[in-house]
């Protein structure tokens, strides 16, 4: 092991740095795409993690799996797409290894019909489970983070949120609105320990966009849009989410960062 000049091995810093060990996490979204890779970075980085989805057969797998690699995780299912459903999932999530002190709301719905075809029911569900959720539960959980004096809150958005392309619709407006949610949940809470923050994703193949991912045309060129040549994979959210999550990003707050291989730069 490499020692540094004050005997500290480099493992012992890092751990200070971003472990978290001791931690609850409760991920929603968890069992599949980004928010499988985030909640398996959580796990190892020491968390109990909690995911939150409906198909229960998804949630055992992802928490087999991590239970199988000696992490802590449990489940449980719920639908984020109705206020009872966000109330009864949380109750239940905090009942597994206690109050979170890191929520991710990862989960998410993408329906695009073109704008003028845009009825009310695609815009309630979508706004129902890319923002009411988050909104909700971090109304659920964050009081009680900045009362213990440690939070992290952290919301998965999207290209979306910052410029309109692909038909952006109502998924767009939630994604935009999630990140001033971030905002105000910063501004009311970081003077308590408690960061709120966003991870903005390129294209990222996962069940989410099965239409546009069977397209090889559209596949390559949205990797051409990026600056490091490829479109994402769900593990390249990992180092980020475990940093977010971790003591090392005390001073980052109410910020939308990037994890796009440079598709928004240029
Ligand atoms: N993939 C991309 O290129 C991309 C780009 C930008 C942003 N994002 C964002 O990243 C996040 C994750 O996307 P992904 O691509 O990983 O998607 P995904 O593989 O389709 O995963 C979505 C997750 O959300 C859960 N979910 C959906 N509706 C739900 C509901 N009503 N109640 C509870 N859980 C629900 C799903 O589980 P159940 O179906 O079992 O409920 C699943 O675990 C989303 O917020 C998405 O908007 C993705």
């Amino acid at each position: 092991m490499i020692r540094d000049a004050s005997g500290m091995t480099s493992r012992a810093y890092l751990s200070e740095l971003f472990s978290l060990d001791g931690r609850v996490a409760v991920v929603t979204g968890g069992s599949s795409g980004i928010g499988r890779a985030i909640t398996g970075a959580l796990a190892r980085a020491g968390a109990s993690v909690v995911v939150v989805a409906r198909k229960e057969a998804q949630l055992a797998a992802t928490v087999d799996e991590l239970t199988a690699d000696g992490c802590r995780a449990a489940w449980v299912s719920a639908d984020l797409s109705t206020r009872e459903g966000v109330r009864a999932g949380a109750e239940e999530a905090a009942g597994k290894f206690g109050e979170p002190d890191i929520l991710v709301n990862c989960a998410g719905i993408n329906l695009r019909p073109p704008m003028g075809e845009l009825g009310e029911e695609v815009w309630d569900t979508t706004m129902a489970v890319n923002l009411e959720a988050p909104y909700l539960l971090g109304q659920r959980f964050g009081p009680g983070m900045a009362e213990r004096g440690y939070g992290r809150i952290i919301h998965i958005t999207s290209q979306q949120a910052h410029r309109a392309f692909v038909q952006s619709g109502a998924y767009g407006v939630s994604k935009g609105a999630l990140e001033s949610l971030a905002r105000s949940q910063a501004e009311a809470w970081s003077p308590h320990g408690v960061t709120a923050n966003t991870l903005v994703p390129g294209f990222v193949m996962t069940p989410l966009n099965t239409r546009l991912s069977s397209d090889p045309e559209r596949v390559a060129a949205l990797a051409a849009r990026t600056m490091v040549g490829r479109n994402g994979v769900a593990e390249d959210f990992a180092g980020a989410v475990v940093f977010l999550a971790s003591g090392a990003s005390a001073y980052v707050t109410g910020q939308s960062i990037f994890v796009d291989g440079g598709f928004s730069v240029h």
